[in-house]
Formats: C-alpha cells, structure tokens, sequence
C-alpha cells in the first residue's frame, strides 16, 4: 500500500487577479486529501471503476506518474469540502502524484516541483487554460505561498511556471514566505456556504468582464491591496492583515464574484474577527476569518446555515503517509 496526504489552501489576496499579473498569498490549512493504492486486477477508485473522464484531475496524475498496464486500487479520503475554494483538486493531484510515484518505487517524487507542474497541468487542463499555480504549489508546498507575475527578491524563489491560456502568455514566480508566529497561530476560521462552485465557470465571467474598464479598475485595486499585504504579513500584525482582507472582500463584492450566502457569512464573523472575506473562486464555496473567537464565528455561521470549519495555518506540504 502506498499512501500521501496533502493541504487544503485557502487565499488571502489575490484570487482571480493572479490571472492578470497580480501577487496571489495563499496559505496551507490544515484540512487534508488522502489517497491511498493498493496492486489490483483493474483500476478501481473507492471500490467502483475508475473513469478518468469523471476524474479528470486524477486521470491527468496517472497519466504522468501512473504505469497503465499496473491498476491500482485508488481510495480517496478527504476532510477537504469540494468544490469549495478550498483546493481540494490541487490537494488530491499532488497527493495522488506523490502516492503513485512511491507505487513505482520512489520513496518521494524526484522532485516535488514535477509534482507541482504535473498538478498545475491537470487543475489548468480542468479550467479550460485559465489556472494560476497557486493552489497547487500551497497544497506541495504547505505553509504560505505567493505567486507573482515576477521574481520578488526579498522572497525564497521556488520555480517559474509559463501557460498558454486563452488570454495569452501566462508567466508566475512561486516563492515561499515564512509567516512570524504571531500570525500564524491565530486560528483561521473557514465558513462554507454549502453551495458549491465551478472555477472554471467563475474564472470565464471574470475574463469576459475584463473587457469593461470600471471591472478592470477594481481588478487593479485588489492587484495593489494583494501587493502592499507582502510587507504587512512579514510584520505579523494581525489588526492590519484582517482590515486588508475585508476590504478585498469589498473589492471582490464589485468584481462580482461574491454571493448573498457568502456576504451573510462575512457579516456575521466581522464582530468576532480581525478581517474576514471570500476565499478562492467564489460564487459559492467559503469565507475565511481571521479570529481570536473562533467558537464565537462558527456559531455565527452555524445560525446563518453554513458549515464552520475552524482550522489552522499548516506548514507541512504534501507528504508521505505512514
Ligand atoms: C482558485 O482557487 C483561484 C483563482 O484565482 C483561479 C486560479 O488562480 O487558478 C480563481
């Protein structure tokens, strides 16, 4: 048996803007994707046969990494919700790219940036070309990530990834960023709307509103709070990410990607939160919060009938599991 486990992301700026040349800074929480394999006669996926067409992320992974005329027996066991924002594609593509590569007798993947490169192809072959790495190299990674449409030189540069998507040449830097503890042990409180979405389909009415320039004006703005919060996370002031945060959700409200379940959610975590706001795609999926009192915001979400998740920064990225 050959077991690996990876991180569920959640971004704090720069969702959808990454696209378009800002600095996204997403971090691992700790909400995992497990995938197990075992020898069989067929490939199997959680007991029934596996179907790469309803598995695209998958059946990408086992393109590169699997050996075709070996099936396996693949079980997937995850605390990440899907379709969510959350990552849980991301999460299950390195997971499982690093559970096959063991199968084929390597302890870990040569390399865990071919990992992350393999998994970037599935999410953006998924996305209909339109995948920025962030989710991928966090869910590798572990800890907090920022991907940039440049090299930031402060930063720990870990590799350059380059995209043909349909809105042209794509080129990001990944680079690692080491969070004081004062920030990171603040817990981090996940709201799901229940409602889940696509990020292909969000990610094709933000690059169709592109075209309008007051869109692209609040495009630009979430582009310079993601920037300035670089500086603002190495200081660790928990007051100055959390007021960052809520204004980009407002920005995000603009650029149309917010809903009335996940406005409701923020409206009620702000009492008890440093800052709050939607996190990934939107249009569903989750809010996260920046709390002391994270009882006090899962019950908030509770009565506004999402599903709390109370988490923590996560700085273990894909790993084997024992
Ligand atoms: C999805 O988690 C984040 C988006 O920015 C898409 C991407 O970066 O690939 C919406």
């Amino acid at each position: 048996m050959w077991s690996a486990d990876a991180p569920a992301k959640a971004i704090l700026f720069g969702e959808h803007a990454v696209l378009y040349g800002a600095p996204a800074i997403a971090i691992a929480i700790d909400l995992r994707a497990s995938v197990s394999l075992e020898k069989s006669e067929k490939w199997l996926l959680n007991g029934d046969a596996f179907n790469p067409l309803l598995n695209p992320h998958l059946g990408h992974l086992i393109s590169e990494f699997g050996d075709l005329d070996n099936p396996l027996s693949i079980s997937i066991d995850s605390t990440i919700p899907m379709a969510a924002g959350l990552g849980s594609s991301a999460a299950l593509s390195v997971a499982s790219g690093m559970a096959l590569s063991a199968s084929r007798g390597h302890n870990s993947v040569t390399s865990i940036e071919s990992l992350a490169r393999a998994a970037h192809r599935a999410e953006a072959s998924a996305q209909g070309g339109r995948a920025s790495p962030t989710d991928t190299s966090v869910s590798t990674l572990g800890g907090a990530v920022i991907v940039s449409s440049s090299r930031i030189k402060s930063l720990e540069h870990r590799w350059a990834i380059d995209l043909e998507s349909p809105d042209g040449s794509k080129h990001w830097d990944v680079h690692s960023l080491s969070i004081p503890s004062s920030l990171s042990r603040i817990p981090i409180v996940i709201g799901f709307t229940g409602i889940s979405s696509s990020t292909k389909k969000m990610v094709e009415m933000v690059a169709n509103n592109m075209q309008t320039s007051s869109f692209r004006l609040a495009m630009e703005k979430v582009s310079e709070i993601s920037q300035k919060s670089i500086d603002i996370l190495s200081t660790g002031n928990p007051e100055a990410i959390g007021d960052a945060m809520t204004r980009c959700h407002s920005l995000l409200q603009k650029i149309g990607v917010s809903s009335t379940e996940l406005d409701n959610l923020i409206d009620a975590v702000l009492p008890f939160s440093f800052g709050a706001k939607l996190t990934g795609a939107g249009g569903g999926g989750c809010i996260i919060a920046l709390s002391n009192e994270p009882q006090a915001c899962a019950e908030e979400i509770n009565k506004c009938g999402g599903i709390p998740y109370i988490t923590s920064f996560a700085e273990i990225g894909v790993k084997i599991s024992s």
